[in-house]
């Protein structure tokens, strides 16, 4: 039997998971210490279950121990399969030391869910450096593709775009979505100089004049990669700009300044966030289901 909980601010995807999966929805009771310790608890019985603890991991930092301390209670409490669904999983984009001296942390967080979980299963993570999860996770890590899903959303909202990546970065996405979608794409030169502090060059416009802009990238963070390519797609004569992405990670008052510079903002619901229009249950639910039966966890 599998029983889905969903850690604080995952309750809307646990509860569409439980219902996709028909399965058991479980609750976490969870609250701070006045010290800022964390308090976790299993409101219904985990024994002998498969449990999925459902936790999006956009600022990491302030939710791993729960995390950890509520796999490990579920390990102590008889489960008997234990998955993670991280529909974003942070800190894949520290993948090398680009300073002396620097934690390249992608590693570090990886062996720490590694020794709590059976199976993780994230969408469309950030693999540059690494080519796929397994390089730097020893136990079993699905990594999903959110491409079609995005394709699909264009395919129905977007006349004649252009899709524009950043970055050379950003090809795999931006070059896999265009395909998927039958659209040209072009893609970008990014410099960056700090968190907040980007340019982007993007050469040979010219020739899609008209065609209405489509920013593609896998995360938006401060918002300072799309701003910049939206400036840049602005001074070449493009009327209608938008943005698409899987993970929208920015605080609110970075989408305000984000939709002063694009006409329009799409994401999926990886983090919750106002624009979040793609739903990601369906496809999670899905690579769960597959992945239980294939290790006879039902
Ligand atoms: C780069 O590694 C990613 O693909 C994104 O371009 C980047 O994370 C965006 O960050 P920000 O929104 O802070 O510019």
């Amino acid at each position: 039997m599998t029983i889905v909980c969903g850690l604080p601010g995952n309750e809307a995807m646990a509860q569409q998971l439980a219902t996709i999966l028909e399965a058991q929805l479980g609750h976490i009771e969870s609250r701070r210490f006045p010290d800022g310790e964390s308090y976790v608890r299993f409101e219904e019985d985990v024994d002998r279950k498969h449990v999925v603890l459902v936790c999006t991991l956009a600022h990491p930092d302030s939710q791993i121990l729960r995390l950890l301390f509520a796999a490990d209670a579920a390990r102590d409490l008889g489960a008997r399969m234990i998955t993670l669904v991280a529909p974003y999983l942070a800190y894949m984009r520290q993948d090398r030391r680009f300073r002396s001296g620097e934690a390249i942390s992608s590693r570090s967080f990886a062996r720490v869910l590694s020794g709590s979980f059976d199976r993780i299963v994230t969408v469309s993570p950030h693999l540059h450096r690494y080519k796929a999860l397994s390089d730097l996770y020893p136990v079993e890590a699905l990594a999903l593709d959110a491409a079609p899903l995005l394709a699909a959303w264009l395919a129905s909202h977007v006349a004649r775009p252009l899709l524009v990546g950043p970055d050379s970065e950003s090809e795999q996405w931006v070059g896999r979505v265009a395909r998927l979608a039958g659209a040209p794409y072009v893609v970008g030169r990014k410099l960056r100089s700090g968190d907040r502090d980007v340019s982007v060059e993007l050469p040979g416009l010219d020739a899609f004049a008209g065609r209405h802009a489509i920013i593609v990238d896998d995360v938006i963070s401060s918002g300072a990669t799309v701003a910049a390519t939206a400036g840049r797609l602005r001074a070449a004569g493009f009327a209608r700009i938008g943005c698409l992405a899987v993970h929208g990670l920015q605080s609110g008052r970075d989408t305000a300044t984000l939709l002063e510079k694009v006409d329009a903002l799409v994401t999926t619901d990886s983090v919750a966030n106002d624009h979040g229009a793609i739903g990601l249950a369906p496809l999670i639910a899905e690579a769960v289901a597959q992945s239980a039966a294939a290790s006879l966890v039902v």
